[in-house]
């Protein structure tokens, strides 16, 4: 099912994905969407934030239906599993019930959150965020991306009314269960010996906008004595981010940097950095940003912050039960990734997630991987779990 989405947003040079949100690519992707959910008779429909939603049934009041999906925007460069597994699995685990002959007792819905990754906004799972009323309209509206266009721009360049963007609590109330299967980010089930997880908690993780400011200046002519070179704090910030990661256990990463102007032959005027900080402590993560800003000597802007979310333990253990096909339950285990169940979950929605083994826990980028056997268990057990939610 995912061969067909190979082409698209693929970079020739280095095999990974571009899928920015409401980018040609992503346009194409959810096109996609469209299509399978048409083919298979499901009732498509865009929310007012740019989700996409098949159902098979009709959910309404005091009728919530079971949901499963994911995303199909990708990180720049990132690989071919992040996000579009846990969809093209969703319409591949409805195959299933279909061919079992099941006749679920409950609405059943595939969903598609628009801009999970945040790579062209800055902000993660816009879409999800604004479904719950855990982002702020005008907040999103007015995030730019690198070219200086803002999210209303972009929205209306692609149809979409800005106006309507802001919490959707009829959309949401449609969702009684919401089960997220994700190619894992880690090793952890390959320590496992096991092709399919069940998530136990996300980490609480953030990002924070680092501006080193200084002046421009001639590269030959500029004494060193003379520079006020932004560079320098930055690279200082950089070493000092690695440190106290290391010394309070959490993680921290610095991906992403606009140098201003970025000329080979001038002193810079302007750093940006974008500080990534996660951990199982929020009180360790917070102190990091914190030791790091007042040391930094720079303007430090919170561009998002997710608290930790502990998925709901009942339903973790049934997902695990049953994914376990009868036998030992699936291996249960806390991920530092990110995910718009994780955001549902916060906004009290029921809500669980399923991983599918990584041989190489390599993710966000172009060496993302998950076996065919492994993606067929995975499609297995979200068949087996939405059986059992829909009984
Ligand atoms: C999303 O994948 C994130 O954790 O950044
Ligand atoms: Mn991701
Ligand atoms: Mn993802
Ligand atoms: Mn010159």
């Amino acid at each position: 099912m995912l061969e067909p989405l190979a082409p698209i947003g693929r970079d020739p040079d280095t095999d990974g994905y571009v899928r920015d949100a409401w980018s040609p690519a992503e346009m194409e992707l959810r096109e996609w969407f469209a299509g399978e959910a048409a083919r298979r008779g499901l009732d498509l429909r865009e929310d007012r934030n740019g989700n996409l939603w098949a159902w098979q049934g009709e959910p309404g009041p005091g009728r919530p239906g079971v949901v499963t999906g994911s995303h199909l925007d990708s990180v720049r460069q990132g690989g071919a599993y992040d996000g579009p597994l846990g969809v093209a699995s969703a319409f591949a685990a409805l195959d299933l019930l279909r061919a079992r002959g099941v006749t679920p007792a409950r609405p059943l819905g595939v969903v598609c959150f628009t801009d999970e990754e945040g790579a062209r906004f800055g902000v993660p799972c816009v879409g999800s965020r604004l479904l719950t009323g855990a982002l702020d309209p005008a907040r999103a509206l007015a995030l730019k991306d690198d070219d200086g266009d803002t999210l209303a721009d972009v929205l209306t360049k692609a149809g979409r009314d800005p106006g309507r963007l802001g919490r959707d609590d009829e959309t949401l109330s449609a969702v009684g269960t919401f089960v997220e299967l994700h190619v894992e980010q880690g090793r952890g089930l390959v320590h496992e010996g096991r092709p399919v997880g069940v998530a136990s908690a996300i980490w609480p993780h953030g990002r924070w906008r680092f501006d080193f400011r200084g002046q421009a200046n001639h590269a030959g002519t500029t004494r060193l004595a003379d520079r006020d070179d932004p560079m320098l704090p930055f690279a200082r910030m950089v070493l000092a981010a690695r440190e106290a990661a290391a010394r309070l256990g959490v993680v921290a990463t610095v991906g992403k940097v606009r140098v201003s102007p970025g000329n080979a032959n001038a002193v810079p005027g302007q750093v940006s950095a974008w500080l990534d900080a996660r951990g199982a402590g929020e009180r360790d993560v917070r102190a990091l940003v914190r030791e790091l800003a007042e040391g930094a000597g720079a303007a430090v802007a919170e561009e998002s912050w997710t608290p930790v979310v502990s998925f709901d333990e009942a339903l973790r253990d049934r997902l695990a039960r049953v994914a376990g096909g009868g036998g030992t339950p699936a291996p249960v285990l806390p991920t530092g990734a990110g995910h718009d169940a994780g955001i549902l979950a916060t906004a009290g929605v029921p809500s669980a997630m399923l991983f599918v083994r990584n041989p190489t826990g390599v993710s966000h980028s172009p060496d993302e991987h998950a076996e065919q056997a492994d993606c067929e268990a995975g499609v297995v057990a979200l068949a087996d779990v939405l059986e059992d939610l829909c009984r």
